[in-house]
């Protein structure tokens, strides 16, 4: 029921930040006081959340933030990562909401009062409606809304917070929610994705500028997702496909904040999925970032496929996750080391990493082990990155506490600490104790 870590390991000292992690549409709540977003529209439509279910509550974080905040603390972790709702701080005219502003103030005092660092997250997926009628993320004005947004932030929150995240994951708010659809705002086309991504990696160099000049002293950088794809043989064609969806999905976000570039296959793609690119684009989303958010779950395997160049291949008898995603800590490291060749990196933060898995809640008692099993082989995993030399600094579980998992509802938990959403009870998990046991015993 243990998490260890190797003697000599870099993560065993306090230089390393050891955090939890959740996002204010999957925790918050409190839908009455914020303008509706993108998710709230997305879940009152017909069949796309598995459960029906939506944000109006979730955890009721919203009411439940000083005991939240509390429990957090009991786990002894370094710091918190959450995200700011767009809509609960900015009114449709631009003004200040300042009683949402104060909500978040209240929670980063009280952070601050009991040591906890906070990493700030200005957009996790949750777009103010009003936005999306104007196009989104489709829209190019979306970015510069950003920006403002953003600087209006940076100014209430002054010195309470230890780090920003610009965007959480672009290529889910691009490719889930404006390609295939899955995810809010539920736009299908192959024409839509490259563009929404290009708008929001300009929204996050935009809002870079603000916080490099405003905020100089925080860690300012951006959260991206990984799913690091491998052929699903050593033919050539299989290898050669495989490529092609790692630039598709993954080097597309992180190639232009780096390389001030889209990987080559642009070229490849007809015009009409091309992304509109302004003179001066690439600068501004290549603004130099002072860390690299990294969230990994799982890998995926391609095959060569004549109508769509890859096609993602169902693996048989391999471990999966309750969201059936395969367990593959080795593609973590794997992943870490060929960035830090490709790339040249700032540090980097592990920003998610986690499991759901069908937990059973008995006599107050959650015995996860499967969820510890998968901590312990991906914190193996950055340990054997760390040795071959990638400089990664920190690491947040996700998630402190079962939420909203967006298309799956409530279904899927992913928490440390179990919710009740009947009683808004949490009740930590073993892996929750196995955490908090292996932060305690650091030199
Ligand atoms: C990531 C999201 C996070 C959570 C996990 C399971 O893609 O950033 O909100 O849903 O997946």
């Amino acid at each position: 029921m243990k998490l260890t870590l190797p003697n000599h390991s870099p993560m065993q000292t306090k230089d390393f930040t050891f955090g939890v992690a959740t996002a204010s549409f999957q925790i918050e709540g409190g839908v009455e006081q914020r303008l509706p977003c993108i998710w709230d529209t997305f879940c009152a439509k017909e069949g796309t959340i598995v459960d029906n279910s939506n944000g109006d509550v979730a955890c009721d974080h919203f009411h439940l933030w000083q005991q939240d905040v509390d429990m957090i603390k009991s786990l002894g972790v370094d710091a918190y990562r959450f995200s700011v709702s767009w809509g609960r701080v900015i009114n449709q005219d631009g003004s200040i909401n300042q009683a949402g502003m104060s909500f978040y103030i209240k929670l980063l005092d009280y952070l601050k009062q009991l040591d906890i660092k906070a990493f700030v997250t200005l957009y996790h997926w949750d777009l103010p409606q009003h936005l999306e009628d104007e196009g989104g993320w489709l829209n190019r004005a979306t970015a510069v809304k950003f920006q403002q947004y953003a600087k209006a932030v940076v100014e209430a929150f002054g010195d309470r917070v230890y780090s920003y995240a610009t965007l959480n994951e672009p290529f889910c708010s691009a490719y889930l929610g404006y390609e295939i659809g899955i995810h809010a705002p539920g736009i299908k086309g192959k024409e839509f994705g490259k563009k929404a991504a290009h708008h929001l990696l300009l929204a996050h160099g935009l809002a870079m500028e603000v916080l490099a000049k405003e905020s100089p002293k925080t860690l300012n950088g951006i959260v991206l997702n990984f799913t690091p794809c491998y052929p699903a043989s050593d033919n050539s064609e299989d290898i050669k496909a495989s490529a092609f969806a790692d630039d598709y999905f993954n080097q597309w976000y992180i190639k232009p904040i780096f390389d001030a570039q889209y990987p080559n296959i642009l070229a490849e793609l007809p015009a009409e999925q091309h992304p509109d690119i302004h003179e001066g684009d690439m600068e501004i989303i290549s603004h130099p970032v002072d860390f690299l958010g990294i969230n990994y779950y799982t890998r995926a395997v391609y095959q060569a496929d004549q109508t769509e160049i890859f096609k993602q291949i169902e693996l048989e008898n391999v471990p999966l996750t309750d969201m059936g995603w395969e367990i593959y800590p080795q593609a973590f490291s794997e992943l870490l080391i060929s960035l830090n060749e490709k790339y040249t990196l700032p540090p980097i933060y592990i920003t998610e990493n986690g499991a759901a898995m069908p937990d059973t809640i008995n006599n107050n008692e959650v015995n996860d082990q499967s969820r510890i099993d998968y901590y312990q082989s991906h914190l193996n995993a950055v340990n054997q990155a760390i040795s071959n030399g990638v400089n990664i600094k920190g690491y947040f579980a996700w998630s402190l506490m079962d939420n909203f998992e967006w298309a799956e509802g409530y279904l899927k938990r992913f928490g440390i600490v179990y919710v009740d959403y009947q009683t808004q009870k949490r009740t930590i998990k073993a892996s929750g104790y196995a955490y908090r046991d292996l932060i305690a015993q650091r030199k």
